[in-house]
């Protein structure tokens, strides 16, 4: 089989994008992770033209699943690219295209500066002042799978109202805000957060779930999002009774 990898290439932050084709020769039973990999082994790199190429920029660690390094988009759709088979990927006319996460700025090539989700969590204060350990069977399976989140950004990538460096936090941040909330022991912190939580998620979100759909934790976004929310529903009962 003989696919064309179609790359979104940018040299650095201050260049524009362009494509780039190169072919692949082989059943395609690799990852699109170790396809890179193996395209930068290449000695030397040419793309589909006969031409030298430079290497090809992207991130990646753990190459299963575990460190959200490698997301970037496959064919338009932000997935791992470390767990995505290549052979799946391939079109009907034997094309894979993959590009950088749109909704960040560009470091290079594939290499997105997802740098914003950090920085929306510091601003919203979601960290532990003391950590509460007791609490119901549910939450806890819920704050465990809220620690599984990868920060990979896919479910930001398809969020119609994110975009790195505006107030809205997206789901990365409301999953991160839903386990300070709950875990909390600090009354005046977790009444911080759940102000935080409203400004930078609740205020925007508009309940598309989009973001569920694309998780490649399979988080159980929606619940836990009920589960921020009802949080926040019951302080503002609070303050009417007051
Ligand atoms: S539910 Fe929709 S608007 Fe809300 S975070 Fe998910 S994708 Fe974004
Ligand atoms: S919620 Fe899912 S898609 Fe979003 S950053 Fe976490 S692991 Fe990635
Ligand atoms: S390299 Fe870690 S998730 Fe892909």
């Amino acid at each position: 089989m003989e696919i064309k990898i179609i790359i979104q290439r940018q040299e650095n932050p201050d260049t524009k994008p362009y494509l780039q084709t190169f072919l692949y020769k082989g059943d395609g039973a690799l990852t699109v992770a170790d396809l890179l990999a193996e395209m930068n082994a290449r000695e030397p790199l040419m793309d589909a033209d006969g031409k030298p190429a430079p290497r090809i920029s992207f991130a990646s660690s753990c190459h299963e699943k575990k460190c959200g390094a490698c997301a970037m988009l496959i064919n338009g759709t932000p997935k791992l690219a470390c767990s995505v088979f290549l052979n799946t990927a391939v079109q009907k006319d034997n094309t894979v295209h993959l590009a950088p996460l749109s909704k960040f700025p560009v470091i290079r090539d594939l290499v997105a500066d997802r740098s914003a989700t950090f920085a929306m969590l510091e601003k919203m204060q979601v960290w532990l002042t003391r950590k509460r350990d007791e609490g119901e069977e549910q939450a806890r399976q819920l704050q465990y799978a809220a620690g599984q989140c990868l920060a990979c950004g896919c479910c930001l990538e398809v969020c119609p109202n994110y975009l790195a460096g505006n107030a809205f936090g997206g789901a990365a941040a409301m999953i991160q805000a839903y386990k300070a909330i709950e875990q909390n022991e600090d009354d005046a912190h977790r009444a911080e957060l759940k102000k935080q939580y409203e400004e930078h998620f609740f205020n925007g979100c508009s309940q598309s779930l989009a973001c569920a759909k694309v998780c490649p934790a399979r988080l159980p976004l929606e619940t836990i999002q009920a589960r921020a929310n009802a949080h926040l529903l019951k302080k503002h009962s609070i303050l009417q009774k007051r």
